[in-house]
């Protein structure tokens, strides 16, 4: 099966608003955060309780650390191009607001310093997606058309990610970039809600919305790979941002320093 996948997000307003260069010459870890030192034994416990520390803070974001506020998580604009047979749909959705992040399970938090790996499993119980959208297209062969206001709830998501990085050299100091990233995710349910499909006509409408919910499983698993894209594109980018702003002994320390 020939399967072809385009994404564009578009995480400018991301990277403008939250992702700037904190205030002053150079880039220091707030004092706030619990340094975990990289040769303890106690290195994942520490992290995890690291991690614990900062999510009062993820609400309103932590601009030290390039993170944008998580609750709501605002994206300004997300375009998707897919084509994989039977979804061939191009759409755009504009004010993006996510809410549920903050309320989040954290199953693991792994680091293991001699393979640069940084692994993490979190179930997020609901997250909630609302935007404007304009969609144009075919799904399974039926016209899809539409544009206004939708909204998703996705149940009892669960997302893994393991990232391994690789050292490199910035004014005499070692940095982590990440070389290898994986991510996977698993959905308990979906609904969605699509206002205004076909230029308003309710009963299309109702019925396009009523298909949309009772095949989201097949159809999740056709927007799956560009799910991943878009995930594995949103972490690089401020995992890299991350380790290019502190060294990898400002981030995990050594004992022996
Ligand atoms: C971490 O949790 C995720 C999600 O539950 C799971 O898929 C993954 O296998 C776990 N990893 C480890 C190292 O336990
Ligand atoms: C989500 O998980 C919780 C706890 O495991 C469970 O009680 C609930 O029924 C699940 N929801 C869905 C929609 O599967």
């Amino acid at each position: 099966m020939e399967s072809k996948i385009f994404i564009t997000l578009l995480l400018v307003g991301l990277a403008a608003q939250s992702l700037a260069k904190p205030k002053g010459k150079s880039s220091k870890l707030p004092e706030f955060l619990k340094v975990c030192y990289r040769d303890s034994p106690d290195l994942n416990t520490c992290a995890r309780s690291s991690f614990e520390s900062l999510e009062p803070r993820l609400m309103n974001g932590i601009p030290e650390l390039y993170i944008p506020p998580m609750e709501p998580l605002r994206v300004p604009e997300i375009k998707m191009d897919q084509d994989s047979g039977a979804i061939y749909l191009h759409s755009v959705y504009k004010n993006v607001k996510i809410s549920g992040i903050s309320k989040h399970t954290l199953h693991n938090l792994t680091i293991v310093p001699s393979q640069l790996k940084f692994a993490l499993g979190i179930t997020f119980p609901k997250l909630k997606l609302e935007s404007q959208y304009s969609i144009k297209g075919k799904i399974m062969m039926m016209p899809m058309l539409g544009d206004g206001n939708c909204k998703v709830e996705l149940s009892n998501i669960t997302v893994a990610t393991e990232m391994i990085g690789e050292e490199y050299k910035k004014d005499g100091a070692t940095h982590l970039k990440i070389k290898e990233i994986k991510v996977k995710y698993e959905l308990a349910d979906v609904h969605m809600q699509l206002d205004n499909l076909f230029n308003g006509d309710k009963a299309l409408g109702k019925r396009m919305n009523d298909f949309l919910n009772e095949n989201w499983r097949s159809l999740s698993e056709e927007v799956r790979p560009l799910m991943i894209k878009a995930l594995v594109d949103i972490l690089r980018a401020s995992v890299d941002k991350l380790f290019d702003a502190f060294s990898y002994d400002d981030l995990l320390p050594s004992m022996k320093m």
